[in-house]
């Protein structure tokens, strides 16, 4: 009788050890340290900036991206090839004006994104969040279907700084079962 409780006991712990690694896999975030463009830099912040693996909201720590104020700044990401993004998790800063995230269009493009001063055509749509979002890490559930190679990150308002702190991009495995 012990003998097939422990049996019994260590079948479910393997269970629930192999569950816990699939959860691990299943939330990989797949921007990390890929190449990033953005539309213009000051202040020493980079696009690499956000994602570089640090989520720390302090500028001065230089780990937060940083354009000029222009019209619609925007960041954007090459995932490598053609990804079905189901959400993406932006970090902001966290030391001040963090209301200068707003009015967020979030989508995929097929080529990088190019030029200042004009909203972007996104091949696909992923989200918008229209209004300030002074959300210290803002979670973004996407759309169907918001599948593309690029994916990019515009403010649709004028004379805006766009700062990133980290971008994390979760995709699912195999886009194709759902498309
Ligand atoms: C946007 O304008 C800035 C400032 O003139 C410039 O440095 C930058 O290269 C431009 N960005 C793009 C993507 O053309
Ligand atoms: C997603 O794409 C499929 C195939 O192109 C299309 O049939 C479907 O209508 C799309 N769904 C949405 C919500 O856009």
């Amino acid at each position: 009788m012990d003998v097939l409780r422990e049996a019994l006991v260590m079948f479910w712990l393997v269970l629930v050890f192999e569950f816990a690694i699939e959860g691990v896999r299943a939330v990989d975030n797949v921007a990390l340290s890929c190449p990033t463009r953005q539309s213009s830099v000051l202040f020493g912040g980079t696009s690499d900036r956000a994602n570089d693996g640090n989520i720390d909201g302090y500028y001065s720590d230089n780990s937060c991206t940083f354009t000029a104020a222009l019209d619609y700044p925007w960041w954007a990401v090459d995932l490598g090839s053609e990804r079905l993004v189901r959400s993406v998790i932006i970090y902001n800063r966290v030391d001040e004006q963090p209301e200068r995230l707003r009015d967020l269009r979030v989508g995929m493009m097929d080529t990088w994104p190019t030029g200042n001063n004009s909203l972007l055509v996104m091949d696909a749509i992923c989200a918008t969040r229209d209004g300030p979002h002074p959300e210290a890490r803002l979670i973004i559930p996407c759309e169907k279907n918001a599948t593309g190679r690029y994916l990019v990150i515009q403010l649709a308002a004028v004379k805006v700084t766009l700062t990133l702190c980290e971008v994390e991009v979760f995709v699912q495995c195999k886009y194709i079962d759902v498309l």
